[in-house]
């Protein structure tokens, strides 16, 4: 949880700067907000860094999703090429459009793989919705070939990824559109909040009225305002675009202690052979929030995972985890739905029980993963090395 173990005075002044003018709608109230508009500056800021046009804040990654898929005009019916190892957000965000998610491949990168996307690919396939897992890439100069061989529109999903770039570019920026996650678990974190960013005005226009019900945001009379398209509430709050402003100012700080104690961890596990480390297409651009690893096999994977959690170094063991594999995923598997799914009424649903990913599972049942904390000491990272150390000396000898 890097951005949530450092809040400090610069966000508590954020907040306080909203909480003073009692303005927590992002929009109107030219007068009484007093110049304070905190989405709009996270927003300034925020395309700044990413070197992009245009930048519109959200209410959750969820959200950003939602309307990145919706602004470059992916709906009912159209195939969505996902990965099979994500949070689930953005294959429900998929489904709730009524597209359908159609899943392949992942490679070292642990991202779908270019090879994957390509074999995935239908006459009705329209879009891929890549995920930048866990701080760092895909194989990006491949993956944008092939969705410009095949005319298919890239929709990056960095939430997890923030700060990562790709040969100096940021991840989010190779396709259409791009969207993070501020939730509280991410690199930075406003509580709850997501981010979309593109360079197409057109995008970016669409993104802006989804979220807020068409409105077309022209001035400071909300009433006057026209409803060019149908919509709805994904707004940000000044309150939660305030704590994110402060975070954001933080990033760079962030990137840096991460990737001193990925480093350092990732000396310590450079001593046993038997270990080969995550595919990172560009090591300088990794945002470090984790250090992925395989082990020769999957018992060997389950030995050093449980002697770690022993030894006190809790390590994420993916292929069995309820959240992030499509593996435990039963309620996809089921289509288990609040309401009646779209993609109940269409004929290209792929059997979600019966997926088979010979290389995914492979990769997933030799591979975990340690997340690094922004709140350890370097004498707290000296007693981890030396757990870590111990619990690797007991299981690969
Ligand atoms: C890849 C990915 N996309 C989207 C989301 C959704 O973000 P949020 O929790 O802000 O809705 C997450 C959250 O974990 C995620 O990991």
């Amino acid at each position: 949880m890097p951005g949530a173990e450092l809040f400090g005075d610069e966000e508590r002044q954020e907040v306080m700067d909203v909480l003073e003018t009692g303005i927590l709608f992002r929009y109107n109230f030219d007068g009484p907000r007093k110049g304070i508009w905190k989405a709009g500056t996270f927003e300034e800021e925020f395309s700044r860094y990413h070197g992009v046009e245009y930048c519109h804040m959200c209410s959750s990654g969820t959200a950003a999703d939602i309307l990145s898929l919706a602004s470059v005009g992916i709906g009912a019916g159209d195939e969505v090429i996902v990965p099979p190892f994500s949070f689930i957000a953005p294959i429900e965000s998929v489904l709730l459009l009524g597209a359908v998610p159609v899943f392949a491949e992942i490679d070292e990168t642990l991202c779908l793989s270019p090879e994957g996307i390509e074999a995935a690919i239908t006459p009705r396939t329209r879009a891929v919705l890549l995920v930048h897992l866990f701080g760092s890439m895909a194989r990006m100069d491949e993956i944008v070939r092939v969705c410009g061989k095949h005319g298919l529109i890239l929709v990056e999903d960095a939430a997890p990824a923030l700060g990562a770039t790709y040969r100096g570019r940021h991840v989010g920026t190779f396709g259409k559109v791009g969207c993070f996650s501020f939730d509280f678990f991410k690199v930075i974190t406003a509580g709850e909040g997501g981010a979309v960013i593109t360079d197409d005005r057109e995008v970016y226009e669409r993104a802006h009225m989804f979220a807020d019900h068409g409105h077309d945001h022209i001035g400071d009379n909300r009433g006057a305002e026209r409803h060019p398209i149908l919509g709805t509430n994904f707004r940000i709050s000044e309150l939660h675009a305030a704590v994110g402003l402060a975070q954001f100012r933080k990033l760079d700080s962030i990137l840096a202690r991460q990737r001193n104690y990925q480093g350092q961890l990732k000396e310590v596990l450079s001593a046993f052979p038997q270990i080969t480390f995550r595919d990172v297409p560009d090591a300088a651009g990794d945002s470090a929030t984790t250090l992925g690893f395989f082990l020769p096999d999957a018992p060997t994977a389950v030995r050093v995972h449980e002697a770690m959690g022993k030894a006190g170094v809790g390590t994420a063991y993916w292929f069995n985890n309820n959240f992030h594999y499509i593996r435990n995923w039963d309620h996809l598997q089921g289509l288990h739905s609040a309401y009646k799914l779209p993609v109940s009424l269409l004929d290209n649903v792929p059997d979600y029980a019966g997926i088979r990913l010979p290389k995914t599972d492979a990769l997933m049942s030799r591979m975990q993963m340690i997340e690094i904390r922004l709140s350890w000491t370097q004498e707290d990272l000296d007693r981890i090395k030396e757990k870590i150390r111990g619990a690797l000396r007991e299981v690969l000898g």
